[in-house]
């Protein structure tokens, strides 16, 4: 038998428990740094340098921070489920706790492509990371973030709705749903589809879905009250 399709859609909560800043929360990294200087396609070509300095900034945070419980039992549910995950995030925290299937809609943080052939793209490591902006890639090229900035388009996007529209449960862990498209994936879940929101500070998206039973809890405890829900109904 199949297993049912769990698709998640996670945003920077997820990973608040594990020590990385949120964005719009108050003292989130919006509001300790200008975002259209850091975060856009205009920033970036007016000072790269600064992009890259917030980025390896980034990075730096990372490198010390763990997956938590709420990322853990997203990658334990594959024995349950078909599990899918969308996350905003561009941390590697899903990766490290071991989920299998991982869509990154803003990008990824560990990662630089070639700023004259997007379709060129390096893994960092760690030791590099003083080098940029002056990074080239190992081919020469001059690199960026990969990073989807605003202003940019979000290259996933598609696939990500497929993966939604399929879904026979909906989970949205840990996001303000500021920002689109990421925020409109909502639109593609199908009738009757039952969708669960943990959040601690939920925005209000019964107008833009009825069905969803929110969890107002922090990702950690709400991912252990979705898992008692989901044994609930499913065999597991
Ligand atoms: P936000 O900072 O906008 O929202 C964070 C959400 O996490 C809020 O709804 C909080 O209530 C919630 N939250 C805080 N602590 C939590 C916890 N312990 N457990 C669960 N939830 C918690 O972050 P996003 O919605 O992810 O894009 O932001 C979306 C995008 O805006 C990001 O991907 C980033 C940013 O600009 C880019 O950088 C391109």
């Amino acid at each position: 038998m199949n297993k049912p399709r769990l698709v998640i859609s996670s945003g920077a909560g997820i990973s608040a428990e594990s020590g990385i800043s949120t964005f719009r929360d108050a003292g989130g990294l919006w509001e300790n740094y200008p975002v259209m200087e850091v975060c856009s396609a205009d920033g970036f070509r007016k000072n790269p340098r600064l992009v890259h300095e917030f980025y390896n900034a980034r990075r730096k945070d990372l490198v010390d921070k763990q997956p938590n419980a709420a990322h853990k039992i997203l990658a334990e549910l594959e024995e349950y489920f078909d599990v899918y995950v969308i996350t905003q995030n561009v941390d590697d925290l899903h990766e490290r706790a071991g989920s299998s299937k991982i869509l990154h809609l803003h990008g990824e943080l560990m990662k630089l492509r070639s700023v004259s052939r997007p379709d060129y793209v390096e893994s960092l490591d760690m030791e590099h990371l003083e080098s940029c902006p002056e990074t080239k890639g190992k081919n020469g090229d001059y690199m960026r973030p990969h990073i989807v900035f605003f202003q940019e388009p979000v290259p996933n996007m598609e696939l990500a709705a497929e993966w939604v529209h399929d879904a026979d449960i909906f989970v949205v862990i840990g996001t303000s749903l500021n920002v689109y498209p990421a925020a409109g994936l909502l639109h593609y879940v199908r009738p009757g589809i039952p969708i669960y929101y943990i959040d601690p500070n939920p925005a209000d998206i019964t107008i833009l879905s009825p069905q969803v039973h929110v969890i107002k809890a922090k990702a950690t405890e709400g991912m252990k009250i979705l898992e008692d829900i989901l044994r609930a109904h499913s065999p597991i």
